[in-house]
């Protein structure tokens, strides 16, 4: 495992990812690279785990807890207010079964959302006669002002639920301009942070969301199956979880459960925990990648993912491909966009040069991490320019 502060020059962060094969891979968007010291703490975690006799169940909640804090560490710091979930679709689904909604308000969202912050709202919307506003934008607008203007349009918004990074392009929604419109027109904020939690600052205290999720396993470099869900002092002590599993429950140091009452639930968000999550392997995993977070620092990881995006746009104007580019784009996330007779072109050849990224509604989603350096993105830029 990398000693901390052993691997913060750039060949050095490079290092600190497992081999890539001779591929540039460029879709952390899709899944993380896989770190070193993440594969290490799993290989661990699975040899502890043969010898099950040896497991304890107070080193276990010691380790969810240290997870659930390191996480919290990227929100407000407070780590009675995460919650471990196995999706940022459940995240989403607890928060949907919790924001009141009644038959004619609306649930603001964004036209060609990420379906995890879609669909739980859908079914809210059945269950209560709410109905689905999804923004548009006009050609060359800003999403933070399509957002702003359908805010004006709607008036019996109750919910507004987005990101803080488009999934598909990359593209960046101002959550200092929404936020306090959201809360000017009485709604609540939900926010799906898992194209943006690690590799930008989340400002929780600032934008007062009441529910925000992430999956674990992006920009968080953790495994797979391990997602968090964050929750606002209110629903901490008032929420309701969607699954109610015994890991929740404050059930004394008998462990009982009479028929006749709930034992009461655990601090804070735990209250939403799902279960099953509470297992060495993937607790482990996460921890080590959100390590590697602290210790590089997230203004440090967007400064030098904003350094490889703006040289795959510099390499594209000087191909004289500024149509390509996706303006206001995150530091870590964007996507090329070539006219639609050159896409399968571009999209072999970057196959052929073993440069992986994903194809998405006609472009091609680019999201680099540590192991990419600015040079790469020129050559990316050079494969593409060059395809016909
Ligand atoms: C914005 C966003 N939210 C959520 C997810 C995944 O969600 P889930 O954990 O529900 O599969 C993705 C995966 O691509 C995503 O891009």
């Amino acid at each position: 495992m990398p000693h901390a502060h052993s691997n913060r020059s750039p060949a050095a962060a490079a290092a600190a990812f497992l081999p890539f094969d001779g591929i540039l891979y460029l879709d952390c968007a899709a899944h993380a690279p896989r770190l070193r010291s993440v594969h290490a703490a799993g290989l661990a975690a699975l040899e502890a785990g043969a010898a099950p006799w040896a497991q304890s169940f107070d080193a276990l909640e010691a380790q969810a807890e240290a997870t659930r804090s390191l996480v919290a560490r990227l929100l407000d710091g407070d780590a009675d207010a995460v919650a471990m979930v196995p999706s940022a679709a459940f995240a989403l689904s607890t928060a949907a079964r919790n924001l009141p909604l009644a038959a004619g308000e609306v649930v603001l969202l964004l036209e060609g959302q990420f379906p995890s912050n879609l669909l739980p709202w859908q079914q809210r919307c059945a269950e209560t006669g709410a109905r689905i506003a999804a923004v548009r934008r006009a050609p060359g607008q800003a999403w933070t002002d399509a957002v702003l203007a359908a805010l004006d349009a709607e008036p019996r918004v109750r919910v507004v639920a987005l990101p803080q990074v488009r999934w598909d392009d990359g593209a960046v929604l101002d959550l200092d301009r929404i936020a306090p419109r959201v809360r000017a027109a009485g709604a609540a904020l939900v926010l799906d942070l898992s194209q943006s939690l690690g590799a930008l600052p989340a400002a929780i205290a600032r934008w007062q969301p009441d529910f925000v999720a992430s999956v674990g396993y992006k920009w968080l470099l953790g495994p797979r199956g391990l997602a968090w869900l964050w929750a606002a002092p209110h629903w901490r002590d008032a929420g309701v979880a969607i699954e109610q599993h015994w890991s929740t429950r404050d059930a004394g140091d008998g462990w009982r459960f009479p028929a006749d009452a709930m034992p009461p639930s655990r601090r804070g968000a735990r209250r939403f925990d799902a279960g099953g999550l509470d297992e060495s392997l993937p607790l482990a995993m996460a921890g080590a990648g959100l390590e590697q977070i602290q210790d590089w620092g997230v203004p440090r990881i967007s400064a030098a993912l904003g350094a490889c995006t703006r040289a795959l746009d510099d390499a594209l104007e000087a191909n004289g491909l500024s149509a390509w580019k996706t303006p206001g784009h995150a530091p870590h996330l964007t996507a090329l966009r070539p006219p639609a007779e050159r896409l399968d072109a571009v999209f072999d050849a970057l196959r052929r040069e073993r440069i992986a990224c994903t194809r998405r509604h006609g472009m091609l989603r680019i999201a680099p991490h540590l192991h990419v350096a600015p040079e790469d993105m020129a050559r990316v830029a050079a494969v593409a320019a060059a395809a016909r």
